[in-house]
């Protein structure tokens, strides 16, 4: 059902660099347990990209437990450690798309989702990868669509040149959105919520201070 000529490929790991030995069989079994397959329309939805270890899935699913939120995410290490999560803490309102979030958000003309989150997305910061980095104003115009009525998106990066992809893809979409948080001179995610993610610890750990842009639907 999901529609496969999208053009935006999905770069990066689906292993992690340990090559620890993963029995794949049970992986894609409990993987379909929580396989995301279809819109509800009774359902309310949050959007997770790019989730890693799913940390953000965690924390998104028991802040909104009257929500559904999808869990974007190819890496297979990090959906194992999810998997145990959502297990660990008897959470029923996730499921997993094991891919890339243009297949979730190109196979719907629908407004399903309330909020949109993308927590350190791949920087891509050498500019022959440049074309790879998924915030894009064809991508933000493409979230739009999705998104209800005052719908949320939430991005969150320590890259400086990726604020600057991000601040243009911004500015190239004001139509769409307004900048909710455009005048606060802080960024910070901490101001927000209280969440660290594996990416948001290297930041921290490497003196990089993680910016937050919040987008609202206009
Ligand atoms: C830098 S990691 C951040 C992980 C996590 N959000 C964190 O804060 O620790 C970015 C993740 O986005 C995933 N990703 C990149 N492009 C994606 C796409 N088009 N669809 C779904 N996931 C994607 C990658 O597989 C990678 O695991």
């Amino acid at each position: 059902m999901f529609n496969n000529n999208y053009t935006n490929r999905l770069f990066g790991r689906t292993r992690g660099r340990s090559k620890k030995k993963i029995n794949l069989k049970n992986y894609y079994a409990t993987v379909d347990k929580y396989k995301f397959k279809n819109f509800n329309e009774k359902s309310e939805y949050i959007l997770d990209v790019g989730t890693g270890y799913g940390e953000t899935s965690i924390f998104l699913a028991k802040q909104f437990p009257d929500k559904i939120v999808i869990s974007c995410e190819k890496y297979i290490d990090g959906n194992i450690i999810l998997l145990k999560n959502i297990q660990k803490n008897n959470i029923n309102n996730i499921l997993l798309h094991n891919g890339n979030v243009y297949n979730i958000i190109e196979i719907t003309n629908k407004k399903y989702f309330n909020l949109v989150w993308i927590f350190f997305p791949d920087p891509w910061p050498k500019n022959r990868h440049a074309k790879r980095r998924l915030i894009t104003c064809d991508f933000l115009i493409k979230i739009h669509k999705t998104l209800k009525e005052n719908g949320e998106i939430y991005i969150a990066t320590d890259s400086t040149i990726y604020v600057r992809f991000i601040l243009n893809s911004i500015c190239r979409s004001k139509e769409y959105f307004l900048w909710v948080n455009q005048s606060k001179i802080n960024l910070s995610i901490k101001d927000y919520f209280d969440i660290e993610t594996k990416y948001y610890k290297k930041a921290i750990n490497s003196q990089r201070k993680p910016s937050l842009f919040i987008l609202r639907k206009l």
